[in-house]
């Protein structure tokens, strides 16, 4: 925003925010200047700069930011109107304007009286849609749906792509010491033949069950692995009633859903007005309470909804998503960092950071506002990120010795799930360290008087110490959770997901849409009409090039 907060931009409510973001530019200029460990300097910044919430604990005292900076985004988050905003989405407005839509995944995970006042007769189907999950899982479980010949079911597959795939595959991997159902789960995106063959490898055809996501039930990718498990399974088990019988569908597609052959008694129904991304809390959570129990799968949503009350009712300067969300615009608009990184120090949470680079840059990967004009200023970072201390061994020399600056958010759990207590002390004791040296670095003279100290004489402490100093005043948040459990995750991801929505108000862009991804869809079916001998205009030479290496290889 610094260099763009010239452009005003005409339309109402646009303009309003143009001395706000001149203000903030002027600070940020000042705060380039500065290192953050200087900060510290103030002994009560620890105190100031932390908080709990919802049984998270986030420590964001070596962000690069101070309380007038703060102050200064919080209020232009209140000239934004921002908790009127927040009132709308949880009551159920319309939010979502290009798709006509309200946003009420939120309403998944709140209590039976909420769902009344928000839904009112509507509230009827989440409470139909729950039991109906319940007795899928009772069922299967208990072997009342069982195989042709009565063996009990003993493993699950999910076949879904995005949001229909992420929340599922990252609750199961954090939730593995909850799974306590006995049936194996396994889960199914990608389009390669390569990742169908490894999972159709593992599976017992008469003893598994398929749980078909998709909101549309047209999603190429999902259909088509669908349909080529389907084949797949009636072959190998001999049994032709076994898709009536083991197959599940989550859609708000009845009719293609049927047409595939899944009964009205095995679906489970979807709403508009939950996007794919924010979905995990609906029957697309089916998967997930088949591995863990209907009551754990109530104890990630109850994580959840504390997190709700709490980004509804906190002040703003006290609340955990809006924190976060104007720590990552302070980081991004104003100190002009491109990236961001999610680092979870818990093997359990490795699947966070592609989770969170669906929903982050999925929703807020924009340049148009909600009016439809081009906006000014960049909304979401790159975000990228590995479970630590992998991450350590692989890209972050770059975040410790280039040039970029990469904002951190390191997440750790204080007790480990595993038996090997100093596996975890370790691991724990390189994430904050990371974060202290991500924030340090060492300079020229550090390093030399290291070399010195190592015995060095001076020709090579010239020649070396330059290539040992590290740039530092990389800003992070450090995330704690007493332990991963299933309220801590549902807590957890409800904060970013929270975070997206503030920083979507903040840009004036509409989070809730995908527009681009359809792009994609589009020209997808184009080119496989093309490889199929088809005609196709749209296409460049180079692609037309590529094809035509394809159908001659794939011929040879
Ligand atoms: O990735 C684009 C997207 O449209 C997501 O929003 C959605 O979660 C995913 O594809 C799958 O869509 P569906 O659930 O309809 O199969």
């Amino acid at each position: 925003m610094p260099r763009h907060g010239i452009f005003l931009l005409s339309k109402k409510g646009l303009s309003i925010v143009n001395q706000d973001i001149l203000n903030l530019s002027s600070l940020a200029e000042n705060a380039r200047q500065r290192q953050i460990h200087a900060l510290f300097t103030d002994p009560d910044r620890v105190g100031q700069f932390s908080l709990s919430a919802a049984g998270l604990f986030l420590d964001y005292s070596k962000q690069n930011i101070t309380r007038g900076e703060l102050s200064s985004l919080l209020s232009w988050a209140e000239k934004l109107s921002l908790k009127a905003k927040v009132t709308e989405m949880f009551a159920g407005e319309q939010i979502n304007v290009t798709e006509k839509r309200a946003v009420l995944h939120t309403v998944l995970r709140a209590p039976a009286k909420v769902q009344q006042a928000v839904l009112g007769e509507g509230a009827g189907e989440l409470a139909a849609a729950e039991r109906q999950m319940a007795d899928i899982v009772n069922k299967l479980c208990s072997g009342e749906i069982s195989a042709d010949d009565g063996e009990t079911i003993s493993h699950v597959l999910a076949i879904g792509i995005g949001g229909s795939y992420y929340g599922i595959k990252t609750a199961l991997t954090a939730l593995k010491p909850f799974h306590s159902t006995g049936l194996q789960l396994e889960v199914l995106a990608n389009i390669d033949g390569g990742a169908l063959m490894e999972k159709l490898a593992k599976l017992p055809a008469k003893t598994t069950a398929v749980v078909v996501i998709s909101k549309t039930f047209t999603t190429q990718e999902t259909m088509l692995n669908a349909a080529a498990v389907k084949t797949w399974m009636l072959e190998q088990s001999g049994d032709k009633d076994i898709i009536a019988r083991q197959w599940f569908a989550v859609s708000t597609n009845l009719d293609k859903v049927s047409a595939f052959g899944i009964s009205r008694e095995h679906t489970l129904p979807m709403w508009d007005w939950v996007g794919g991304r924010f979905s995990l809390w609906s029957a697309v959570g089916l998967p997930l309470a088949l591995a863990i129990g209907m009551e754990n799968f109530s104890r990630l949503k109850a994580g959840a909804f504390a997190m709700d009350e709490h980004f509804q009712q906190a002040a703003l300067s006290e609340n955990m998503p809006v924190l976060l969300a104007m720590l990552g615009i302070w980081n991004r608009n104003f100190l002009e960092h491109g990236c961001q990184a999610i680092l979870p120090y818990d093997h359990a949470l490795r699947a966070l950071p592609g989770y969170l680079q669906q929903t982050d840059m999925e929703s807020n990967g924009k340049s148009v506002s909600i009016e439809g004009e081009a906006l000014a200023w960049q909304t979401a970072p790159v975000v990228f990120g590995q479970e630590g201390t992998n991450s350590q061994h692989a890209f972050m020399q770059l975040m410790h010795q280039s040039q970029d600056i990469i904002p951190c958010d390191f997440i750790v759990a204080l007790q480990g799930a595993s038996d090997y207590h100093h596996h975890h002390q370790v691991l724990v004791a390189n994430c904050f360290a990371q974060s202290e040296a991500l924030m340090l670095g060492k300079t020229l003279a550090q390093a030399r008087a290291e070399l010195k100290a190592a015995g060095a004489g001076d020709e090579e402490i010239g020649r070396f110490a330059v290539h040992k100093t590290m740039k530092g005043n990389t800003p992070s948040n450090t995330l704690l959770l007493d332990a991963l459990t299933p309220e801590s995750l549902g807590a957890l991801l409800a904060l970013y997901e929270h975070k997206i929505f503030v920083q979507g108000v903040m840009w004036q862009i509409n989070s809730f849409d995908q527009w681009g991804v359809e792009l994609g869809k589009v020209l997808g079916n184009d080119v496989l009409s093309a490889m199929a001998g088809g005609e196709s205009e749209q296409l460049s030479s180079s692609t037309t090039m590529l094809i035509e290496r394809f159908i001659k290889q794939a011929r040879s």
